[in-house]
C-alpha cells in the first residue's frame, strides 16, 4: 500500500526547482524505509521545507496528502504528537495543512548533521489512525565562514626560510554541503602563500607558509587578507587580517665610521672631558641593531686614564693625564651589536703638552766659604736646572739676584756656573745670599728659587788700627813702679785669630837706656805701665812707638806713637848758691850807707819747674829787723834805714827761700853783715862765733864716735858668738835635712844717686822681665828695703779694674797684684 504522499513542495519563489531536486534524492534513499512504515504504521508522509521560513508558512497539505477529509480530521481531533517538533510545526484542522509555527534554524536544530528532518505523528482518533510525518529542514546559505578572530598578528624573523610553515587557520561555515566553507584564498601572495587542507573530520584548514625571503630593512610588516569561501548562492565569505611583523634578524654587522680615529687631549684635563666620540653603525634593529663599544685589549693604565661610554662610545677623561709619563696613546675599541657581530677601530690619542711642571732647581756642587781674595770669576757653584715639560715649555732661564758680586753663565745645556765677579770683601759682606731663580717659557710661565747661604772666608788683610793716630800721656813724677798709665787701644776688622791682637813696645832707646826698661805694655789690652819711678828732673818726657799686630799668617802691624810727659812734683827743696854758708865771711855796709843801700842778693835755685821752682824770699831772723829787707822775689838785702852808732856792728841776717809748691819746700841762709868801713876788724868777731859752734859741733862728733866705737865692738862680738852657734848648729842637721834655709837674695842693686839727694825714699829695684812678653810684659818692682813692696795675691779689691780687663780678655794668668 504505497502511497505516493510526495508533494513538491511549494517553496517560494526560485528554490522550487532546487527542493525538488533534494526531495528526489532523499526519496531515493529512503524509499525502502519508508515503504516499510507505510505498510506496518499507516504510511510515512515526508515534507520537505526550508529553514528560516516566517510563521504561518505552508510546509504540507497533509488532508490531501494523506486523502483524509479535512472534516475527518476535524472530527477525529488530529493533533501532533511530539516530543519536540511541535513548536515548529503547527497543524491547521480546517484546511489539514502543515505550517510554520516558528522559524526554524537548521543549524541550531541539527548542527552539521545532515539531512536535518523534525519527525512527527499526526494522530486521529475515530477511528484512531496514526500517520508518522517528517518533515526535513532544507539549509539555506544564511551562514558566512567565519574566522574565530579578525585579525591575527605574527612576528616572523626576516630570517625565516622560505617553505616555512607559520599558520594553520580554519573558519567555519555552520551551514552544511554547498552552503558550507568551500575554500581559502590569499592575498596578496608576494611573500606567502597558503595551501588548502583537509582535515580527518572532513573540515577544511589552510596553511599559510613562506613563499619568498623577508627583508625587514626593507619592509618591516605586511598585512595580508585571508578570505573564506563557501558554496552558497549567493557565495558568502569571511575574512581575517594578518598582520605580519617582519623580526629583524641579526644580518648586520656594526660598522665603525672611521677605520682610526685621532683625538688630541689636553695633559691635566679635567675629569669628564670629552676627549673623542667613536661610533659605528648597525643597519639592525633592536638588540641587534643597539651597538655598544669597548676597549679592546686594554692596558690598566689606559683604564685609569679613560672612560668610554658603552652605550654613546664618547671616550671621556676618567684619570690624571700626564704629558711627561705618556705623549701617546692607542687605544682599541670595538663595538658590538647585541647578536653577537662587532666591529673593531683604533683610536689615537695625543696628548698636548701643558706647561704644568715648574723647574727644578738642583745644586751640583757648591764651595762654601770661599776666601775673599778669591779672583774674579772664581767658580763657586754649580746648578742643574730641570723642567719635564716639553717645548718652549721646558726651556728655563736662570738667573740670580742683583746686587751681588756673582755672576751666572750656562756651561752646558741646563748647567749653570756661578762665578765670582769683582772683589770680594768679608769687611763688608760676611756672607751673601744667592737666589738662583729658574723661569720656563711656558704661558703662564712657571718658576722656581733656590737661595743659597755663601759664606766668605777671612783673609788677613785689614792691618789692626789705632784708635787714634798717637797718644799722649801724663804721669806725676815719683809714681809707683808699676802703675798703668793708660791704654791704647787697636781694633782689626778682620775676625778670629787675625783679628787677635797683641801690643808691644817697639825698642827704643831714651839717653841710652832702652825704653823697655821704662815702660812695658799689656800685650792682651794695651794697658801702658810705668816700669820705673820717674823723676821729672831728670827726664820730662818719654816718646816710643807702640805696635799692634794681629795672628794673621803673614802678620799685619801697625804702629801708633805714644808720648808720655812726666810732670813736676815738688820734690826739690831750693838751693841756696850765694852766699856760700862754708866760709866765713860778712857783707859790709859802710854807716854811711843810703836807706836801700844793696848788701846782697841771696841768689837761690831750685830743680823744680814751673810754681814749684817760683821762689820767695823773706827775712826769717835778723839782729835788728827794722834796718833790713829782703827784696821777696829777687832775694836782695836792701837796708831800711839809715845806719846809726847804736847799730850794731856785727848783724846776722837768716833768709828763707820757698818755693811756690804744695807743699812748699824751703831753705835757709845766714848772712853776716858788719857796719863797718872795712873788713878785718870784723872778721875776728865773725870767727868767733863760728868757732865756737864748730867746737861744740866737734865735741858732740867726737862723743857719738866713741860710743858708737864702743857700741860696735859689743855688737860684733856678740854677732860673732851667734854666728859660731848657728853654723854648728846647722852642720849637725843638714845630714838629715835636705831643704836648705832659704837665703835672701839680693841682687844688684840700681842706686838713684841723684846728686840732688832730693827723693824722699831710695829705692833699689830689681826689673824683672818675663821672657813671654804676652803672658805678662808688665814688670813690677821689688825695692830693696825691707818694708815697702808687698805681692799679695789674695787681696782683690785694691785692682779690680785690672782683673776686670784680664776677665774680658779671658785670660788670668797676670792675677798677681801689685801693692805698695
Ligand atoms: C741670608 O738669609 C738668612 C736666612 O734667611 C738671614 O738670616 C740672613 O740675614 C741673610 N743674609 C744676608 C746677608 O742677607
Ligand atoms: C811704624 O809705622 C810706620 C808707618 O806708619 C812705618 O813706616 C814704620 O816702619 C813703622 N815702624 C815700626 C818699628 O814698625
Amino acid at each position: 500500500m504505497f502511497r505516493s504522499g510526495l508533494r513538491l513542495t511549494r517553496g517560494r519563489g526560485g528554490q522550487n526547482a532546487f527542493s525538488i531536486t533534494r526531495i528526489v534524492h532523499l526519496f531515493q534513499n529512503q524509499l525502502i524505509l519508508v515503504l516499510c512504515l507505510a505498510e506496518i504504521a499507516f504510511g510515512q508522509i515526508r515534507y520537505s521545507v526550508p529553514e528560516e521560513m516566517k510563521r504561518g508558512s505552508f510546509v504540507g497539505n497533509i488532508a490531501q496528502d494523506l486523502g483524509i477529509d479535512p472534516k475527518r480530521m476535524k472530527s477525529g481531533s488530529a493533533r501532533i504528537v511530539s516530543s519536540d517538533s511541535s513548536e515548529y510545526i503547527e497543524l491547521h484542522l480546517d484546511k489539514g495543512i502543515l505550517v510554520v509555527r516558528e522559524r526554524i534554524d537548521r543549524e541550531q536544530l541539527c548542527g552539521q548533521t545532515t539531512p536535518c528532518s523534525l519527525s512527527f505523528e499526526v494522530i486521529m482518533s475515530n477511528p484512531m489512525q496514526l500517520h508518522s510525518v517528517v518533515v526535513e529542514i532544507l539549509d539555506v546559505n544564511d551562514n558566512a565562514p567565519l574566522f574565530t578572530e579578525n585579525e591575527i598578528k605574527l612576528e616572523i624573523s626576516e630570517s625565516a626560510l622560505p617553505g616555512t610553515l607559520f599558520l594553520q587557520e580554519s573558519a567555519t561555515d555552520p551551514d552544511v554541503g554547498i552552503n558550507a566553507l568551500q575554500s581559502y584564498s590569499l592575498n596578496p601572495t608576494t611573500h606567502f602563500n597558503i595551501k588548502i587542507q583537509t582535515s580527518p573530520d572532513g573540515s577544511k584548514y589552510v596553511e599559510m607558509f613562506l613563499r619568498a625571503p623577508l627583508d625587514r630593512e626593507k619592509e618591516d610588516s605586511l598585512v595580508l587578507t585571508l578570505t573564506a569561501v563557501d558554496g552558497g548562492e549567493p557565495q558568502r565569505s569571511g575574512t581575517v587580517r594578518i598582520s605580519i611583523l617582519v623580526l629583524d634578524a641579526n644580518d648586520n654587522v656594526p660598522v665603525f665610521t672611521q677605520s682610526v680615529y685621532k683625538a688630541d687631549v689636553m695633559e691635566n684635563a679635567p675629569k669628564g672631558t670629552l676627549v673623542t666620540a667613536v661610533s659605528a653603525a648597525d643597519a639592525d634593529d633592536g638588540l641587534y641593531g643597539h651597538v655598544t663599544y669597548h676597549f679592546a685589549r686594554i692596558s690598566s693604565e689606559i683604564v685609569e686614564l679613560f672612560a668610554l661610554d658603552e652605550t654613546n662610545g664618547e671616550i671621556t677623561v676618567r684619570g690624571v693625564i700626564d704629558y711627561e709619563k705618556n705623549k701617546h696613546y692607542e687605544l682599541s675599541i670595538q663595538a658590538k651589536d647585541q647578536g653577537g657581530h662587532m666591529d673593531s677601530t683604533k683610536l689615537i690619542i695625543d696628548v698636548t703638552d701643558v706647561n704644568d711642571n715648574t723647574p727644578v732647581i738642583a745644586l751640583t756642587s757648591f764651595s762654601s766659604p770661599i776666601s775673599e781674595d778669591s779672583v774674579s770669576g772664581t767658580t763657586v757653584a754649580i746648578i742643574n736646572v730641570k723642567d719635564p715639560d716639553s717645548g718652549i715649555n721646558g726651556q728655563i732661564d736662570c738667573s740670580i739676584n742683583k746686587h751681588v758680586p756673582f755672576t751666572i753663565k750656562s756651561t752646558l745645556k741646563n748647567y749653570y756656573t756661578l762665578l765670582t765677579e769683582g772683589p770680594l770683601d768679608r769687611e763688608r759682606n760676611g756672607e751673601y745670599n744667592i737666589t738662583f731663580t729658574a723661569v720656563d717659557k711656558g704661558t703662564p710661565p712657571l718658576s722656581s728659587n733656590k737661595t743659597v747661604t755663601l759664606k766668605i772666608s777671612d783673609v788677613n788683610d785689614n792691618a789692626p788700627v789705632f784708635e787714634r793716630s798717637f797718644y799722649t800721656a801724663r804721669v806725676m813724677e815719683n809714681n809707683v813702679p808699676g802703675l798703668s798709665v793708660f791704654s791704647v787701644q787697636a781694633r782689626d776688622s778682620d775676625c778670629n785669630q787675625n783679628a787677635r791682637i797683641s801690643y808691644l813696645v817697639v825698642d827704643s832707646e831714651v839717653g841710652g837706656i832702652p825704653v823697655s826698661s821704662y815702660f812695658s805694655v799689656n800685650s792682651e789690652n794695651g794697658v801702658i805701665h810705668a816700669l820705673r819711678s820717674f823723676d821729672y828732673e831728670k827726664i820730662k818726657a818719654f816718646q816710643f812707638r807702640v805696635k799692634a799686630q794681629d795672628g794673621g799668617s803673614p802678620p799685619l802691624s801697625s804702629n801708633v806713637t805714644v808720648k808720655i810727659f812726666i810732670q813736676d812734683q815738688n820734690d826739690n827743696a831750693p838751693q841756696i848758691l850765694y852766699p856760700v854758708q862754708t866760709t866765713v865771711s860778712a857783707e859790709i855796709v859802710p854807716p854811711s850807707a843810703e836807706v836801700g843801700y844793696l848788701v846782697t842778693k841771696v841768689v837761690a835755685v831750685d830743680v823744680d819747674a814751673g810754681q814749684n821752682a817760683w821762689l820767695s824770699y823773706k827775712l826769717l831772723k835778723a839782729t835788728d829787723r827794722a834796718l833790713f829787707e829782703v827784696g821777696p822775689q829777687n832775694g836782695e838785702i836792701r837796708t831800711l834805714r839809715q845806719v846809726t852808732d847804736k847799730d850794731a856792728v856785727k848783724q846776722r841776717l837768716t833768709v828763707v827761700v820757698e818755693d811756690n809748691g804744695q807743699p812748699s819746700l824751703s831753705a835757709t841762709v845766714n848772712v853776716n853783715v858788719a857796719l863797718a868801713d872795712s873788713f878785718p876788724e870784723m872778721l875776728s868777731e865773725f870767727s868767733d862765733f863760728t868757732h865756737d859752734k864748730n867746737y861744740n859741733d866737734n865735741l858732740t862728733f867726737y862723743l857719738v864716735m866713741a860710743l858708737a866705737v864702743v857700741s860696735f865692738l859689743f855688737i860684733s862680738s856678740l854677732v860673732v858668738i851667734i854666728s859660731v852657734k848657728i853654723y854648728r848648729w846647722r852642720q849637725s842637721r843638714i845630714f838629715y835635712q835636705s831643704n836648705l834655709p832659704i837665703i835672701p837674695y839680693y841682687p844688684p842693686r840700681y842706686a838713684d844717686a841723684g846728686g840732688t839727694g832730693t827723693l824722699q825714699h831710695v829705692y833699689n829695684y830689681e826689673v824683672c822681665r818675663t821672657t813671654d812678653s804676652r803672658k805678662s810684659d808688665c814688670t813690677f818692682m821689688r825695692p830693696c828695703s825691707q818694708s815697702v813692696l808687698m805681692l799679695d795675691p789674695s787681696s782683690t779689691e785694691t785692682m779690680q779694674h785690672v782683673q776686670k780687663e784680664e776677665h774680658l780678655l779671658g785670660d788670668s794668668d797676670s792675677s798677681a797684684e801689685v801693692r805698695l
